[in-house]
């Protein structure tokens, strides 16, 4: 990364596009930090401002980023014209769902330590702070413990719905502590909405494509579906919505306004505007998900569609599955005018939610300490993320479309047509890879050429070798 001496350019520039070489070969890597300013001129004898404007110029391009106090990073970059993935058309009629055996194939996965969990959204657990929690946890039972011979019977301790209340405060979202109910994961939560607004053969209407869990506990509870095309640019198509609505007695919508699961991107804030006002025509209420909404990678959190709820329709579930501790199993749900309604319900699924398992989380964030960690796990997704994107964009092949999530940690990938999702799964799976197949985010097994790829593990060459590996069995599945 020498400046040629003969270069005519300004020095600045020989030097912003030797450090873009370096980038652009890999050398380089998204999340590296790149030499500090003074490290960078002290031995090519150019000054300070110099290498300052050249770092500059290269954050104008977007290949690096500025952090204050650390110094200069690789940003995480895709080329610009590679093209994303495409929305489907829609779907005619409501229909009952019947869920592939795949999906519990594939969470069973989840925690083999032989295999490469590309499959389900699970992060690796050495992003998060087990270790703290664990000292949480044993002070929390031994603070509560007369707690472990009492059964739950409130499903929320007080000052975990305080600081859970606070930080919707704080995104611009108001609800108060007591509008809110602790329970088992956000699974729960989504589970007692769907019982709370709707009765076994009513008709929701999904994104398409959806995170598959809705399509399981839709299944569980004799509800049908219809898909409503979800672009992932332009979100859900409020007018493919309007014509459903006319058309079918839906009795509520299921929805993830933020970084949505498969396809990562969230809805403007018009958006859910437009969104929450069609609901009010149709007096219907929305269930919203939630649970990837802390995990934004720019500056600011996007609202939630609750944010725009007047009079109390919109059901509001998350966790911190994705944030803290998905093996705590703590969500909440802020029901709105269902809140008695889904009071009662999670009596009868779970009775409550164990206090000590509340405290441990309670305690965590009441002693500080979340936002920085926070901060350091988008930009650990960000990170996996690009260089998962990368990877792809170099091994499979060409034409292939993807994501480009501005938030949460999972990619969507629309494969030339010719490949099939499925079969890559069962041939990755012989070389222990898991993937998640398109077909399992639709009802009608739609996004056959589709696959959806955690990015929540630490880039290893493990994980750069199975996609390398991805790559090749989807290029052998190319015409010949
Ligand atoms: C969109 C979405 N909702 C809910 C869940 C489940 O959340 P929890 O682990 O809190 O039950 C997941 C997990 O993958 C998810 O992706």
């Amino acid at each position: 990364m020498i400046a040629h001496p003969e270069s005519t350019a300004p020095l600045y520039q020989t030097l912003a596009a030797a450090v873009q070489g370096l980038i652009e070969q890999g050398s380089l890597r998204p999340g590296h930090r790149v030499p500090s300013v003074r490290r960078m001129a002290l031995p090519r004898k150019v000054s300070i401002a110099t290498v300052i404007q050249a770092y500059t110029t290269l954050e104008d391009r977007g290949y690096l980023e500025a952090r204050p106090q650390s110094g200069y990073y690789v940003r995480p970059r895709l080329p610009g014209d590679t093209p994303e993935p495409r929305m489907a058309r829609a779907m005619a009629k409501p229909s009952y769902v019947g869920v592939s055996d795949l999906t519990a194939e594939m969470i069973a996965r989840a925690n083999d330590p032989k295999s490469v969990a590309l499959g389900a959204a699970c992060p690796d657990p050495s992003l998060f702070p087990t270790q703290k929690l664990a000292r949480l946890l044993g002070a929390a039972a031994r603070g509560e413990s007369l707690s472990l011979g009492r059964y739950a019977m409130n499903a929320t301790y007080a000052p975990l719905a305080r600081e859970i209340s606070r930080r919707y405060l704080q995104a611009g979202t108001e609800i108060s502590h007591d509008e809110l109910l602790i329970t088992i994961g956000c699974t729960e939560a989504l589970n007692l909405s769907l019982r709370a607004t709707t009765k076994p053969g009513d008709t929701v209407a999904i994104e398409s494509p959806t995170y598959f869990g809705f399509l399981e506990t839709t299944q569980a509870l004799t509800l049908r579906a219809i898909e409503i095309p979800t672009d992932p640019r332009a979100r859900i198509s409020i007018e493919a919505l309007r014509t459903a609505l006319a058309q079918h007695d839906i009795k509520a919508v299921l929805v993830m306004p933020n970084f949505q699961n498969p396809i990562g991107s969230s809805m403007p804030d018009a958006k859910k505007q437009e969104l929450y006002d069609l609901l009010c025509e149709h007096d219907i209420p929305a269930i919203e998900d939630d649970i990837y909404g802390e995990l934004h990678f720019g500056d600011r959190r996007p609202s939630n569609l609750k944010s725009f709820d007047r009079d109390g329709r919109v059901l509001l579930c998350s966790s911190f599955g994705k944030t803290l501790a998905p093996g705590l199993r703590v969500g909440w749900i802020a029901p709105g005018r269902y809140f008695e309604r889904v009071r009662r319900l999670k009596y009868t699924n779970t009775l409550g939610t164990p206090v000590v398992l509340q405290k441990t989380i309670s305690d965590f964030l009441r002693e500080g300490g979340y936002d920085h960690h926070l901060r350091s796990i988008r930009r650990a997704y960000q990170n996996q993320l690009q260089l998962t994107a990368q990877s792809v964009l170099r091994h499979f092949p060409a034409g292939t479309r993807i994501s480009r999530p501005q938030g949460g940690f999972i990619l969507w990938l629309e494969l030339p047509a010719s490949i099939d999702a499925l079969r890559l799964h069962t041939e990755a799976a012989a070389h222990h890879i898991t993937v998640a197949p398109g077909p399992l985010f639709s009802i009608k097994a739609r996004y056959r050429n589709c696959l959806r790829l955690n990015c929540g593990l630490p880039w290893s060459d493990t994980l750069s070798q199975a996609l390398q590996t991805l790559g090749t069995l989807a290029q052998q599945q190319l015409p010949t």
